[in-house]
């Protein structure tokens, strides 16, 4: 990941990002950083990059021109027009998809503002994102553009160690964490649950998720309405249980796979909510075997989201009994209170696994 920073403090950013585990990813390379001093670029003898608001009113405005050269020279060493971000507290507030989004792109640009902020023309001729990191006013965007290095960072492989892994923490389910502890096991006469010294994980791993949900409802309820049970439930080739497991596990922590395959559960009433999101996935057996007639229509919802994974021929298929099939099988779900969202090929799951789950994560 390159990173680079057009701002007039490139010292606030340097210095900031030479520590810890950012200090680190640098220094082995997983990361790259390059700051740009908007001021290299003024056309002004006094190296002005600020002049007063056309209108009016309080305060400087950073003009366009030497914004916009200093933009150029970082374009062209990138080689083509990269995603380029303004901090900004007129925008979406960042949240945890939207960092593992970046996370993807090889190269982010990222303008900080000062002063009363950007002539409006340069930001719409570069800007890809506007970004805030919170509903506040800061003096400028370098803790913005720091904020983002540092949480998009965590999901840049080898920035983190095995023990600092980013793969499910807070906000990945829209959930909050559950509490930690260390030793010693008696601190100021509180004991450590006990259920953390059983050894036994999955009452551990059930104990977690209680934790998480309590700790959610407590303090932050806005998350919670925003929180899904995923449930991938899906019929083929052993291959598709793994498939199913890899997406299920990319979509949540505490997501469940179903194996239709298996008769018993086939047979066997599902009810879901608008709270639960249900991914079917069905290979090209399901075809062979005409779409088993039980499979998926033991299943309820109620405005339950629903992502399809079916074999990439029945997604291409055109007026062919295929897609006679999948229409049949789209009406059931449509009737039994599904909201079909999008219909995906299955090798989408093999060749973009990530970015599919990012994308469904963003219902
Ligand atoms: C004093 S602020 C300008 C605020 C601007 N007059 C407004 O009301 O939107 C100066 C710079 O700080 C940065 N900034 C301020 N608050 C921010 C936030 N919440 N998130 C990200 N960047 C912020 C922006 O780059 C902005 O151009």
């Amino acid at each position: 990941m390159n990173y680079h920073v057009l701002t007039l403090f490139p010292e606030m950013i340097d210095r900031a990002a030479h520590t810890s585990i950012l200090g680190r990813a640098l220094k082995n390379g997983c990361i790259h950083l390059e700051t740009t001093n908007i001021r290299d670029y003024s056309a002004d003898k006094h190296m002005r990059v600020d002049d007063y608001p056309y209108g009016g009113g309080a305060g400087m405005v950073i003009e366009a021109e030497p914004l916009y050269r200093a933009y150029s020279a970082v374009k062209n060493k990138i080689g083509h027009k990269p995603r380029t971000i303004y901090l900004t507290p007129q925008a979406k507030v960042l949240n945890q998809t939207m960092v593992e989004e970046l996370a993807l792109e090889e190269d982010l640009v990222m303008i900080c503002g000062h002063y009363e902020g950007i002539d409006e023309r340069v930001l719409d001729e570069v800007v890809t994102d506007y970004i805030s990191i919170g509903d506040y006013v800061l003096t400028g965007g370098e803790l913005g553009a720091m904020v983002l290095i540092d949480a998009v960072s965590r999901f840049v492989p080898g920035v983190l160690s095995n023990e600092e892994s980013a793969q499910f923490e807070s906000l990945q389910d829209n959930l909050l964490e559950y509490p930690h502890y260390t030793r010693p096991e008696i601190w100021h006469e509180k004991k450590v649950p006990e259920i953390l010294l059983s050894g036994d994980h999955k009452k551990i791993e059930e104990w977690r998720h209680e934790r998480s949900i309590e700790r959610t409802k407590e303090r932050r309820p806005d998350l919670l309405r925003q929180s899904m049970k995923v449930h991938c439930a899906f019929y083929g080739k052993d291959a598709l249980r793994e498939m199913a497991g890899k997406l299920c596990q990319t979509l949540s922590q505490y997501g469940e796979v179903i194996d239709f395959n298996r008769k018993k559960l086939r047979k066997q009433k599902y009810y879901f909510d608008s709270q639960d999101l249900v991914v079917l996935l069905a290979d090209e057996q399901f075809e062979k075997d005409a779409g088993v007639p039980e499979t998926f229509t033991n299943i309820y919802g109620k405005d339950t989201p629903c992502f399809i994974f079916w074999s990439d021929s029945f997604v291409h298929g055109i007026e062919s009994e295929q897609t006679k099939q999948t229409d049949k099988i789209q009406r059931l779900l449509d009737k039994r209170g599904f909201l079909i969202k999008k219909i995906y090929p299955l090798s989408t799951i093999e060749s973009s696994c990530k970015e599919t789950a990012l994308e469904i994560r963003k219902i």
